[in-house]
């Protein structure tokens, strides 16, 4: 028999906290510490606290809830759990795989610059001015974009590194390697970020920051664009309309509080959130402090906050200053290897479910495919500017698209949502009822509609960040017509033996008859 005709078991989390830790790692990313203050400071401040709480719990938690039903029925990857739907749904789980492809390839290298960074701190290696230091010394920055370009050895060697560890606890499994190391790096990760939070809000000018951060603009409350942030925001963080909860939920076994543990990964991202959002501005209250200027004028976005302004403020800091950059630059690094880990689980248990394959030699083939491009590209000196165009196209117009395509599909194409609402409430602690159907089927997706079009209308508008049209058809439509492609592609490729076309009432052959009725 061929490797390619046995069924394994499927593999399985030890424990229920073994899955949330690993929920919660892969939501607390580079998301949270350094696109969130930006997002809500921009976008009025405190006022923006009502959109996203709003997001949050109109869409954010019901899809995660979506999610978790998919794949926890189904117990396979997001292709194969998206298409026992129906056949309509099969092309967004590979969609899905193509969007998380291209977000690894990128996400790993600002986690190379996170390793350089907690070294650089060590000595302020950025002398006197950093912003130069990290575009022209550190990155070496082309003077315009391009796809190729030279290789930045210094950034090279640490993504090397990045994607060694992220394979080698992938190719663990999911109880050994990736339950395992969210174990390990989440709670570090909180006693690392707790230190860093008390030592900013102790800092002067601290509460200016503050007051900077949740003074409510209420006039941005009726801007369209606030609410398109908060929703967007509220996506990447959370980590839906990747497939990665879909593929983490068919790790559970079969008897699993499913909206409980949706509640606990939501409320514990988001505050995880703000506790960054408090501990960013504190500081930043700070630098404006000692440069006597007003604070709009210290926030960058989100490549300025943590590698250019960071750094100015470690420098300006007396005694402890590298310790300051260590935690930093250290909660970076462990908030986002978890998150990278569960982006590149999509794209291995995919393969795993299509081909067959052992999980080391799938992780080999395709966690290395995922590592050569990243390398190939990123570390380069255009790195900055492919990263810039993939991170906003694939956002966008691949997560955003994809979540609203399988909601629409799910509730109008294959009327399957009352039947996942009965797969939750047949195995969680509480209920969900029919306001869910409501939210997942009409409010979720009228906001994505909405955001989608109006998005679209400013892409036309004019060439984001000021990229040329042809850079931007490379590194950004292209890149994200490329993943959609992708999913209709594979999704016209017949899978294995019939196994993905189990019934949409049928948990699938992966479905263990005889696994334990235990609590997960
Ligand atoms: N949810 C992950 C983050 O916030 C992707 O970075």
């Amino acid at each position: 028999m061929t490797e390619a005709t046995i069924d394994r078991p499927r593999e399985q989390w030890g424990t229920r906290a073994g899955f949330l830790l690993a929920a919660i790692g892969s939501a607390v990313g580079l998301g949270n510490i350094w696109r969130f203050p930006k997002e809500a400071y921009d976008n009025g401040g405190g006022a923006f606290m009502v959109p996203y709480l709003i997001a949050l719990l109109s869409a954010g938690i019901p899809l995660l809830i979506f999610e978790y039903a998919v794949g926890h029925r189904a117990r396979a990857s997001a292709p194969r759990a998206m298409r026992r739907l129906g056949r309509p749904a099969a092309f967004v789980g590979w969609w899905q795989v193509g969007i998380c492809f291209f977000i690894a390839t990128y996400y790993a290298v600002i986690l190379a610059w996170a390793v350089r960074y907690v070294g650089f701190s060590l000595d302020k290696s950025w002398g006197s001015d950093p912003a130069s230091f990290f575009q022209k010394d550190f990155l070496q920055v082309a003077d315009a974009p391009a796809i190729l370009g030279a290789f930045v050895p210094g950034v090279l060697w640490p993504l090397v590194g990045i994607w060694v560890v992220a394979l080698v606890v992938l190719a663990l499994g999911v109880k050994r390697g990736i339950e395992l190391a969210n174990k390990v790096f989440i709670p570090l990760l909180l006693i690392l970020f707790g230190i860093l939070v008390v030592r900013a809000l102790l800092l002067p000018g601290a509460a200016e920051g503050l007051n900077a951060l949740f003074t409510p603009d209420w006039s941005a409350i009726t801007d369209g664009k606030v609410w398109r942030s908060a929703y967007g925001q509220i996506f990447f963080s959370l980590s839906v309309g990747f497939g990665i909860m879909v593929t983490y939920s068919s790790y559970l076994k079969r008897k699993a509080d499913l909206t409980g543990s949706a509640l606990v990964a939501g409320f514990a991202n988001s505050a995880f959130e703000i506790l960054a959002g408090i501990g960013v501005f504190a500081t930043l209250g700070f630098m404006a402090l000692q440069a006597q200027v007003p604070i709009d004028e210290v926030v960058k976005g989100g490549t300025g906050l943590a590698f250019i302004a960071f750094p100015q403020i470690i420098s300006e800091l007396s005694g402890g200053s590298s310790l300051f950059g260590v935690l930093f630059f250290g909660s970076l690094l462990l908030a986002g290897v978890t998150s990278l880990i569960s982006i590149v689980e999509v794209i291995v248990a995919a393969v795993q479910d299509r081909t067959g394959l052992g999980r080391v030699p799938a992780v080999l083939a395709v966690g290395g495919a995922t590592a050569a491009v990243s390398i190939a590209f990123f570390p380069t000196e255009n790195g900055l500017y492919i990263l810039d165009a993939v991170d906003h196209f694939i956002n966008a117009y691949g997560i955003v698209l994809a979540a609203l395509a399988a909601l629409v599909i799910a509730t109008y194409v294959l009327r399957i949502l009352p039947l996942l609402q009965g797969h939750v409430d047949a195995v969680s602690s509480f209920r969900i009822g029919k306001l869910w159907l409501v939210l997942l089927g009409v409010v979720t997706p009228a906001m994505l509609i909405w955001m989608s079009v109006d998005s679209l209308l400013s892409e036309f508008k004019e060439n984001y960040s000021g990229y040329s049209t042809d850079f931007l058809l490379a590194a950004g439509w292209g890149v994200a017509g490329a993943a959609l492609l992708f999913g209709v592609g594979m999704s016209l490729i017949p899978g294995r033996r019939g196994r993905d076309e189990a019934g949409p009432d049928s948990p699938g052959p992966d479905a263990e008859p005889n696994s334990q009725e235990v609590t997960a």
